[in-house]
C-alpha cells in the first residue's frame, strides 16, 4: 500500500519544494546580507571601545567592517545578531550590542572579577533602515576585558531574516479585494433561480454555493496568511524577582521592549507569541542572574509543557545564561517565558537589557492546514 502513494507524496513535495527553493533563489541574489567574524586577541576597556575582529568566515554582501568592527545595512530589514565575548581573568566583562551612535540594544556581562576564563552570550532581531550600524561596545573602564586567542573565545554573527517587503504587500491586498466581489453577483443569481428549479436541484445547488462560500474563505484565509513571515525579538529593563503568593500562578514574562514584531504574533501586553504560520520556528532567550537568588527561566508551550530551560543557583555569581531551541509549531500554539515566582529566585535586567526573547520562523510547513479547515474537519 505504501509503495503505491509513496511516489505521488514525493512528486507533490518535490513540486512545492522545487517552487519554493526557486522563489526563495530569486529574492536570494540581491537580498542576501551575512556575516560571521572573530577576534583571536584579548582586548582591555579603553576610550575605542568598539570590538574589532581579525578572522572572517562569512561577509556576504560585505556589509560588516572586521577593522572598523562596524556593521552598515544596506538592505533595509529585519535581522538576526548574536555574539559570544569570552571572560578575561581578573577582569569583569560587560560588552554592548549597539545600534547607531549609542542606542544599546543587549548586554553581556559578568562581573565578579574571579580568576576563571569562560565565555557568555547574547542575540536578538533588529529592525534595521539603510544606513544603519550594529556594533559592538566593551566597557571603557580597564577594569573590564574580553578575552580571546587563537581559539576564538570571541565571535559575532548577524543575517537577514526578513528583508523590508512592503511594496509587494501592498499589491497582493488590491488584487484580494478585487476577488472579493466577484462571489456576491454570483450568490445572487443562484439565489433568483433556487425557486424556479425543483427541490434536488436547489438543494445540490445549495450544496454548490456552500462549497462556493468555503472556498471563497480558504482562499481569503490563504491570502492573509499569504505574508509567510513571523518574527519578533523583544527586550526587558527591568529584574524580575521572585515573591511567595500562596500557590503560584504561572505568569508570563512581560517585556518593554520591541525589537522586532513581524506579523505582531507577539502580544507584548500578555507575554505571548501565538502560532499564526505553521512551521518550524527558532527561539532563543538570555537572562542575568541576580546575586544570592536562584535563576530558572523556561521556556514554555501551550499551558505547562516546558521546552528548554537557563538555571545558575551560584551563589555571588553575576552572568548571563543562553538558550536557544527550534519548535515545531501547530496554528494557535503558544510559547512563552517563565521565570519561577518563589521567594528566591529571580533574573536580573536594567536599562541595558539582560533579558531578552527572540522567535522566528525558519521554515513554513509546506501544506497549511488551515484554522478554518480544522473547525470545519471538528464540526463535520
Ligand atoms: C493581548 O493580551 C491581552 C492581555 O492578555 C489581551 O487582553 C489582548 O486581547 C491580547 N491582544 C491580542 C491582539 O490578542
Amino acid at each position: 500500500m505504501l509503495h503505491g502513494t509513496r511516489p505521488l507524496l514525493l512528486c507533490v513535495l518535490c513540486h512545492v519544494t522545487t517552487a519554493w527553493a526557486f522563489s526563495r533563489m530569486s529574492d536570494a541574489v540581491e537580498l542576501r546580507s551575512a556575516f560571521s567574524v572573530a577576534r583571536t586577541s584579548s582586548m582591555e576597556g579603553g576610550p575605542k571601545m568598539v570590538v574589532t575582529f581579525d578572522k572572517v568566515y562569512v561577509n556576504i554582501g560585505g556589509d560588516f567592517d572586521p577593522k572598523v568592527g562596524l556593521f552598515r545595512c544596506r538592505i533595509p530589514g529585519a535581522y538576526y545578531f548574536s555574539f559570544t565575548v569570552g571572560k578575561f581573568p581578573r577582569r569583569d566583562l560587560s560588552v554592548m550590542l549597539m545600534k547607531n551612535r549609542n542606542e544599546v540594544q543587549a548586554i553581556v556581562y559578568d562581573e565578579n572579577g574571579g580568576e576563571e576564563r569562560k565565555v557568555q552570550s547574547q542575540s536578538a532581531m533588529l529592525q534595521l533602515d539603510f544606513g544603519d550600524t550594529v556594533w559592538l561596545r566593551l566597557h571603557g573602564d580597564p577594569r573590564y576585558a574580553i578575552y580571546s586567542n587563537t581559539g576564538h573565545y570571541t565571535t559575532f554573527n548577524g543575517y537577514l531574516i526578513y528583508p523590508d517587503v512592503y511594496g509587494y504587500q501592498e499589491h497582493t491586498h488590491k488584487e484580494l479585494e478585487g476577488d472579493i466581489q466577484q462571489p456576491k453577483i454570483n450568490d445572487h443569481i443562484v439565489s433568483e433561480h433556487e425557486n424556479a428549479v425543483t427541490k434536488d436541484t436547489s438543494v445540490s445547488m445549495k450544496e454548490q454555493r456552500r462549497l462556493e462560500e468555503i472556498k471563497e474563505e480558504e482562499r481569503a484565509v490563504e491570502e492573509e496568511d499569504d505574508d509567510q513571515r513571523s518574527a519578533f525579538s523583544v527586550g526587558r529593563s527591568q529584574s524580575i524577582v521572585g515573591v511567595d503568593q500562596g500557590y503560584p500562578e504561572h505568569q508570563p514574562i512581560i517585556f518593554d521592549s520591541e525589537f522586532v514584531n513581524i506579523g505582531r504574533d507577539f502580544n507584548m501586553s500578555s507575554g505571548v507569541f501565538k502560532c499564526r504560520v505553521q512551521g518550524a520556528y527558532y527561539f532563543s532567550f538570555n537572562a542575568g542572574k541576580l546575586p544570592h537568588k536562584t535563576l530558572s527561566v523556561k521556556l514554555m508551550k501551550n499551558h505547562l509543557e516546558v521546552q528548554t530551560m537557563i538555571y545558575d543557583d551560584s551563589d555571588t555569581e553575576k552572568a548571563l545564561q543562553s538558550q536557544s531551541l527550534m519548535l515545531s509549531l501547530q496554528y494557535g500554539d503558544t510559547i512563552w517565558l517563565y521565570s519561577h515566582q518563589k521567594d528566591g529566585f529571580g533574573a536580573f535586567s536594567n536599562h541595558a537589557k539582560y533579558i531578552t526573547f527572540t522567535g522566528f520562523l525558519v521554515y513554513p510547513e509546506l501544506h497549511q492546514s488551515l484554522p478554518q479547515q480544522q473547525k470545519q474537519d471538528k464540526t463535520l
